[in-house]
């Protein structure tokens, strides 16, 4: 059962163990809690020393023992809550000190107790010096030390800072985007995003929600004041505020429930998120399948060089959409070929051209016996270790109707009898083109005979700009040493998108149509501009692509048309090295070429706007598809 993994905010603690305990007996995982007394201070500047220049001795400690909780406990049933008050952007030198002192002691103790995570309010549009004592931390405290938590309002309040202070920002989004863009958007860095009812109601612009789906948000914040009673008597959330926080689930948020009980026993809030969750994750065989997949990255399939596994046939034949998709359309095909009165007298010949373990073989005879049409079936495999499979079907299964052919379809040459009326195919990879069907089926065009079809009919790719610095950080954290300096930035990456909000409707790229009379050139390039509808960071593009199998029979991954359930591809990410800083407004030009030497294929790409960047992989330097 899909369970909300929720932390409950305190305050005041006046006993750690008894608040720990109570929360955990209220169904909460873990509890939120001041590192320090609320009234404990440093001493004022100037005064760190007694009258007579000996340090100040303390008869009592900042804050609580370590030997309150044992050390697993610190670690998974507490985040430590940083002083709300602290005055580190302050312009007065002796006040700025303080904070900065108090600052660095707290976050001192928090790594000395293995907490996994500190929270750390933001109240106002400037943070430069507090992203800067965060980021020295997080360097100094490497692997081992807390996240950091930022917690943000979801809009600016309009009564919590200054118009002076709040400048031409009202936008809370600025606010955290300038401070990870100063702490170099460590990994470290998480946001913590404050949903109160009141806030949201005043939200007009759905993109000031869109915008912050590409945050790397660790936790929603939700106080016990945005709930209803409803008629039973159980806390629940206004409807506007459940469609918000239901678009932050499959992002893998965590819930902080804040504020008094108002009259319910407080395991009723923990529960109604539980609820919340359990509703939204059932019923997408998509979700079902990719979970735990979400946002990582993955080399793409390269299947005409490579040999694919049999795990990996294993997954795609799970697919409930792809196989009923195809069978449509080649039961649409069979029948355009074969009239209703020949029906008893005609055969014609299907090839299904890289049949793996058999799948649209299958479909294929299907398809035959719901048209009541005959066909012959040449079953045309590469890979040896899929050949086994196909030929045990032949004998087991198939007989006479289906003849293996273990080829490369390029090199294999047929009867002239044997030539075929229908093409069947499934080379495609994320982005469409690039696990090279394009070359594998212009390649074979002397299989088909002159009037053939081809399923697919086209294909075509499609790309769309990325705001994520989840993924941007991924990208980031992987190196391959064998290969030159930056090139984890030049490779694209099969993965399935989570943390991202999408800048532009995405734009039809490069397509391929089979079969095709006259000219191949299967070099591409093509300029893509995009409006810009709101202040952001580019960190890439998302890939995809829709494919016509036959007439309209089509099917798609591509955001806008993605066929309602279908898991065999995840999108692809082309990344960009550096992150551009978009206004509303601008123009965003992407250029993006595709390449085919002979003996490889690759992409490069670079934006010409609203900056110039270097392009990235020229030459197919870091990444390149093999022939
Ligand atoms: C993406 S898989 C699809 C397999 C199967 N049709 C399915 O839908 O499950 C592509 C298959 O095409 C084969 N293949 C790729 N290029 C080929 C080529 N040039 N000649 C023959 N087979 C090829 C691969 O070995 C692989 O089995």
């Amino acid at each position: 059962m899909p369970h909300a993994s929720c932390g409950l905010v305190h305050h005041l603690v006046p006993d750690l163990s008894t608040t720990l305990s109570l929360s955990n007996a209220a169904g909460f995982d873990f509890i939120v809690v001041p590192l320090s007394h609320p009234r404990y201070r440093l001493p004022p500047p100037g005064h760190e020393a007694s009258a007579t220049g000996a340090p100040i001795c303390r008869s009592y400690a900042f804050t609580r023992s370590d030997m309150l909780l044992k050390s697993t406990d610190w670690s998974s049933l507490v985040v430590g809550s940083l002083p709300r008050d602290l005055q580190m952007e302050s312009m007065s030198t002796g006040v700025r000190r303080e904070s900065e002192e108090r600052l660095q002691r707290e976050l001192n103790y928090a790594a000395h107790l293995g907490l996994s995570a500190i929270l750390v309010e933001l109240k106002r549009p400037e943070n430069t010096n507090l992203a800067r004592a965060l980021y020295s931390f997080i360097l100094k405290s490497s692997g081992s030390g807390p996240q950091v938590w930022v917690r943000a309002p979801i809009i600016a309040p309009k009564a919590e800072c200054t118009p002076e202070e709040r400048g031409d920002s009202t936008s809370s989004w600025d606010w955290w985007n300038n401070l990870r863009t100063s702490a170099n958007f460590a990994k470290k860095l998480g946001l913590v995003l404050e949903l109160d009812s009141q806030l949201v109601s005043t939200i007009t612009d759905e993109i000031v929600l869109k915008r912050w789906l590409g945050e790397p948000i660790k936790a929603i914040v939700l106080n016990t004041s945005s709930f209803l009673t409803n008629k039973k008597g159980y806390p629940v959330l206004p409807k506007a505020l459940q469609t918000i926080v239901r678009q932050f689930i499959p992002s893998d948020v965590q819930v902080l429930i804040e504020g008094r009980n108002r009259g319910h026993d407080m395991s009723l809030y923990q529960s109604y998120m539980d609820h919340l969750w359990q509703q939204t994750d059932s019923g997408d065989p998509l979700r079902q399948f990719a979970k735990g997949y979400e946002d990582f990255l993955q080399s793409p399939l390269q299947p005409l060089m490579d040999n694919l596994e049999s795990g990996t046939y294993e997954v795609f034949e799970q697919d409930p959409v792809k196989y009923t998709e195809y069978q449509r359309a080649m039961f649409e095909a069979i029948k355009d070929k074969i009239p209703e009165d020949e029906k008893a007298t005609k055969t014609i010949t299907l090839m299904v051209l890289g049949a793996g373990r058999g799948p649209l073989v299958r479909a294929a005879l299907k398809a035959a016996l719901a048209a009541e049409r005959k066909i012959r079936v040449f079953a045309v495999e590469k890979n040896p270790n899929a050949i086994v499979t196909l030929l045990t079907q032949k004998e087991e299964d198939w007989g006479d109707q289906v003849e293996v052919v273990s080829s490369d379809m390029r090199q294999w040459h047929p009867e002239e009898h044997d030539k075929a009326d229908i093409i069947v195919s499934e080379l495609l990879g994320s982005f469409g083109d690039n696990e090279l069907s394009p070359e594998c089926l212009y390649n074979a065009q002397h299989l088909f005979k002159s009037n053939a079809v081809s399923i697919p009919t086209s294909y075509t790719s499609w790309v769309g700009p990325l705001q994520s610095s989840k993924l941007y950080n991924e990208v980031r954290g992987t190196m391959d040493v064998d290969k030159i300096s930056g090139s984890n930035f030049e490779t694209p990456y099969v993965v399935h998108l989570q943390n991202k909000t999408e800048l532009a409707p995405p734009q039809p790229l490069f397509t391929f149509v089979h079969p095709l009379h006259g000219n191949i050139d299967n070099n591409r390039y093509e300029i893509k501009s995009f409006d810009i509808t709101m202040d952001a960071v580019l960190h890439g593009f998302g890939g995809y692509f829709e494919c016509v199998l036959y007439k309209d029979v089509m099917i798609s991954i591509n955001p806008p048309t993605h066929s309602k359930g279908m898991f065999s591809w995840f999108p692809i990410f082309f990344p960009l090295r550096t992150p551009v800083r978009l206004t509303k407004g601008q123009t965003l030009d992407l250029n993006f070429w595709r390449f085919n030497n002979g003996k490889h294929v690759w992409y490069e790409w670079c934006i010409t706007k609203p900056v110039a960047q270097p392009v990235l992989n020229p030459n197919g330097r870091s990444y390149t598809i093999g022939l």
